[in-house]
């Protein structure tokens, strides 16, 4: 039997696979088992900060192997400690919750902000968030994300969630209430499309939440680690949240994720919360590693660039509209044509992400190359024919 033929008589249908099997990689290249090679532009759904198979985080991992790869979090380990003490030095004076994954993070997060109403607002317990948004797959999250095809089927769903339209501050002001207790925003829309926040939006939410004494929660599970060219997306617009969740890149490609809370927020006691398998020592000694190289190679600054290079390559695609922030950005068809042009690009050696009919999402590796994202680009000129 092939790999697709075991997967559809052994995995659960839960997504659409697209009709390749990779075996390894390096860098920005990715190969099938037929050796095949592909250019990564989606790096695992922007996860794969420094691309595939990257020397420091093969040997960071391969050590911490030899070392202690588990102990729960009953102990202190080292590279929790440390690696929490890099995110906090790198973003705003807080404190880390560690978990597996981006949803888990915004889990956290939402227990963080309704302990915080109890404590704080009166039982106060509702999250505005927006439509369109994404958190993650648990009930809470697809509850909390404004996608109904992601909630409607699993109904009843859990209380306490309101929707918005995104960069709309009105309608926030308009839906607080005395049962608010957060706003939760990604600070680009990701899987909708990227949706970049307009400016004054985030620095506008910020000063409401400030005036009526809400958290303000940002999900950087795609956005943050320099992703967006800055380390994490809010500094573009000059704003600190109480809580931000982080996943996806953060290990590189090693399933962590991060919740972090500034002291105000940091309502967590002893028994509140907890995770096997959060922060072990093996994910997070690829974490520091991943943080050390971004920070040593100048990735930040270099996402920056190659954004501007790959937002110019993608507006010669005929598209109604080219959005995004750095490394994380969108083409838009007029034309329902995303799939088959994924499929088009999959088949020349090109790897694409179309997030729904009309658009293809970009998140390549932060490592990508000016090079390789013409070499894209020649690619897509093809595929659009
Ligand atoms: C903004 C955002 N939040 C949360 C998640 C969920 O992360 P995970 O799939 O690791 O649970 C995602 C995943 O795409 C995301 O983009």
């Amino acid at each position: 039997m092939t790999t697709p033929e075991l997967a559809d008589r052994y995995l659960m249908q839960t997504g659409r696979r697209l009709p390749v099997t990779f075996v390894r990689g390096h860098g920005c290249l990715v190969y099938d088992e037929t050796g095949r090679e592909y250019l990564d532009l989606v790096a695992g759904i922007a996860v794969n900060l420094l691309g595939h198979a990257h020397p420091e985080v093969a040997a960071a991992l391969a050590a911490q192997t030899k070392a202690l790869i588990h102990t729960s979090n009953l102990y202190y380990t080292q590279p929790q400690v440390e690696l929490a003490r890099r995110l906090v030095e790198l973003s705003f004076p807080s404190r880390v919750f560690f978990c597996n994954s981006g949803a888990e993070a915004n889990e956290a997060a939402i227990k963080l902000a309704r302990k915080w109403g109890t404590r704080n607002r009166d039982g106060a317990f509702q999250i505005i968030s927006t439509q369109g948004s994404f958190h993650g797959r648990t009930l809470a999250t697809i509850t909390a994300g404004g996608q109904p095809k992601y909630s409607d089927p699993f109904k009843p769903l859990p209380d306490g969630f309101v929707h918005v339209p995104y960069n709309d501050l009105d309608a926030i002001k308009a839906a607080t209430g005395v049962k608010t207790v957060a706003v939760m925003l990604e600070p680009v829309m990701g899987e909708i499309g990227v949706v970049p926040a307009r400016d004054g939006y985030l620095a506008g939410v910020r000063r409401w939440c400030d005036e009526q004494g809400l958290l303000l929660i940002l999900d950087e599970v795609q956005t943050g680690l320099g992703r967006t060219g800055r380390w994490f997306a809010h500094q573009h617009h000059g704003v600190t949240p109480d809580v931000m969740t982080l996943a996806k890149g953060l290990g590189g490609g090693v399933p962590i994720g991060a919740c972090l809370a500034a002291p105000k927020a940091d309502v967590f006691e002893p028994g509140d919360h907890g995770s096997t398998f959060g922060g072990n020592p093996l994910a997070c000694a690829a974490a520091i590693a991943v943080l050390y190289v971004i920070e040593r190679d100048g990735l930040v600054g270099h996402a920056a660039e190659m954004g501007e290079v790959l937002h110019s390559a993608i507006s010669g695609l005929g598209g109604k509209e080219v959005r995004g922030l750095g490394l994380m950005q969108a083409v838009e068809f007029s034309e329902p044509r995303a799939k088959p042009f994924q499929n088009a690009c999959l088949e020349a050696g090109l790897i694409v992400n179309a997030v729904d009919d009309n658009s293809i999402r970009f998140v390549p590796p932060l490592i990508i190359t000016a090079e390789q994202i013409d070499r894209a680009q020649q690619v897509m000129q093809g595929a659009l024919k």
